[in-house]
């Protein structure tokens, strides 16, 4: 045959493979306000970077008029490209094959990408658009995600895994970007679930929409299941782009070095009066960590959950580190059970990547009640205790004011071997807070005092000068400074640059069992 009729037959399949379902199926899908597969990439992707893999990979299914109903790709566009020059591994469903979903074939090309991401240590980057298991291809569709999860637990820690919902996931489709570390979801198009609203129906008899069981929304602040939320898939892909800005590529690399506008001497002259004099009012930590960080740039994880806790990214002096706050402004900074799972996740997902770990202190202590004992904030609130410990990524503490019982404890305390722990002047570290303290200490003295209210606030001020500050703790090496506020970032960055080269170890073993 001539060369020429090769080539104009290899176009030809390219054409067809770029068409996946064919032209209506793409319309549908810009109807229903998503891009295509290919789309999605072109955005994500440092432009001319992708490469495509597997391309004319197609199912070998026959049952239910599957023999006829083969599409070039099979449903997934996959590949690699790059982000800000740095190499990443991408699939991208397709949803007008089939509605996305997974088969043998689709499950394999999935693998292979991920297969040589581990290989080259480079991050795995997924576009999920999918109805789930591809039903007529059976049982061979749960094997092909089932090697899918075996291979998301291999890359756990290991490389970066990013998915975003970009469409309705149902089944499998959910349960591999569950193992990653972050999901995106795309407003009013996004959804997840494990079974749908029909399923719900007639198992239950319970009514529901799409949105209402799955949406970004209540993935975002009910469910806790959803990192990011963006407004359209654009706005998504960006995200990622960024997030993947604070990351190294894998766990063998530092992050990289982005060189900041901000200076290292900056002082944050007038950061206290942030903070309220009176310590029962509420304020907002998210202000302290803007004026910390370099160039007030904070990307915040999980901001529509567990508002309590604060986490995120942001760089010191051009290196990233992890941000883990409590946030007096909801639930007074209270450790609950989802703040718990929110800031260990996000401690474990530092200390694997190499990103060290920057803690701002103001917790009154755990959440009291029968809701939270009977569901289990013993078991979750150790969880946070067991990351902190185990992290051996530099750990920095500041303690702004109030850190008391089994949450001083927790938030990074030299026990939970911060490197270094430093304090405001406003710290108030203790074992509970004054009031607490003199209704059980001085009970019997309150009671039998002529003017018990009176009583009670001379023995609260007394309390509070004697052990609601940071000097006890400072004088046992608990806190290794006590600081001025406006010196913060200062301190940080010259802790960090001490810290560079640490080198911690724990026992060796084959992994750690941390209270799930
Ligand atoms: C095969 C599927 C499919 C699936 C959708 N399609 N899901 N084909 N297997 N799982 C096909 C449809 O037949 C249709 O084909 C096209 O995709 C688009 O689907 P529509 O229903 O027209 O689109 P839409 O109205 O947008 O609804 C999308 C959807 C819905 C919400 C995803 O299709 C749906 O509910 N699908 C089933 C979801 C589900 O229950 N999955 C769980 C599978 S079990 P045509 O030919 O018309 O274009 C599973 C278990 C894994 O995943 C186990 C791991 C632990």
């Amino acid at each position: 045959m001539p060369y020429e009729d090769l080539l104009e037959r290899l176009r030809k399949m390219n054409r067809e493979a770029e068409l996946g379902g064919g032209a209506k199926k793409i319309e549908e899908q810009h109807a229903k306000g998503k891009l295509t597969a290919r789309e999605r990439l072109d955005i994500l992707l440092d432009p001319g970077s992708f490469v495509e893999i597997d391309k004319f990979a197609v199912h070998r299914a026959t049952e239910f008029g599957m023999a006829e109903r083969r599409y070039l790709g099979d449903g997934v566009v996959t590949g690699y490209g790059k982000i800000d020059g740095r190499t990443v591994f991408v699939f991208s469903h397709d949803f007008t094959v089939m509605g996305g979903s997974l088969g043998e074939v689709f499950g394999k090309k999935v693998c292979k990408i991920m297969d040589l991401a581990l290989k080259t240590g480079a991050p795995v980057i997924g576009l999920n658009d999918s109805g789930g298991a591809r039903i007529q291809e059976g049982v061979v569709s749960l094997a092909a995600y089932s090697e899918i999860f075996f291979r998301n637990t291999l890359a756990s820690g290991v490389i970066p895994q990013i998915s975003a919902i970009m469409g309705p996931c149902a089944g499998g489709a959910v349960y591999s970007p569950a193992m990653t570390d972050f999901i995106f979801m795309v407003e009013k198009t996004a959804t997840m679930f494990v079974t749908g609203p029909d399923v719900v129906k007639a198992a239950l008899g319970q009514e529901v929409s799409f949105e209402e069981l799955g949406g970004a929304h209540v993935h975002a602040e009910i469910s806790g299941v959803a990192h990011f939320t963006a407004a359209d898939d654009e706005e998504c892909l960006m995200m990622i782009r960024r997030l993947l800005s604070y990351l190294p590529s894998n766990n063998s690399e530092l992050p990289p070095r982005v060189e900041p506008q901000d200076r290292p001497d900056r002082r944050l002259d007038g950061i206290e009066s942030i903070v309220p004099e009176d310590p029962y009012k509420p304020y907002d930590m998210k202000q302290i960590i803007l004026e910390v960080l370099d160039d007030g740039d904070f990307m915040e994880v999980h901001a529509g959950w567990a508002q309590n806790m604060i986490v995120g990214f942001g760089r010191l002096d051009g290196n990233t580190v992890g941000v883990v706050a409590n946030q007096p402004l909801h639930m007074g900074g209270v450790l609950d059970i989802n703040s718990s799972d929110k800031a260990a996740r996000f401690i474990r997902f530092c200390d694997c990547f190499n990103i060290p770990i920057i803690t701002f202190v103001d917790v009154p202590g755990y959440m009291p009640g029968i809701e939270q004992e009977h569901g289990g904030i013993i078991r979750h609130g150790s969880k946070l205790l067991y990351a902190y410990c185990e992290a051996t990524v530099p750990k920095i503490t500041v303690n702004i004011r109030k850190a008391y019982g089994g949450a001083y404890c927790a938030m990074g305390s030299k026990y939970s071997r911060a490197d270094i722990n430093l304090a405001w002047p406003t710290a108030e570290i203790a074992v509970m807070g004054p009031e607490g303290a003199i209704n059980i200490i001085f009970r019997k003295e309150v009671a039998s005092a002529q003017d018990p209210e009176a009583k009670r606030r001379e023995l609260a001020a007394e309390y509070r000068s004697k052990f609601a500050n940071p000097y006890v703790a400072a004088e046992r090496g608990m806190v290794d400074e006590v600081i001025e506020p406006a010196e913060t970032r200062i301190k940080l960055i010259k802790a960090l640059d001490m810290l560079r080269d640490k080198e911690e170890f724990r026992p060796a073993k084959k992994h750690g069992n941390i209270p799930l």
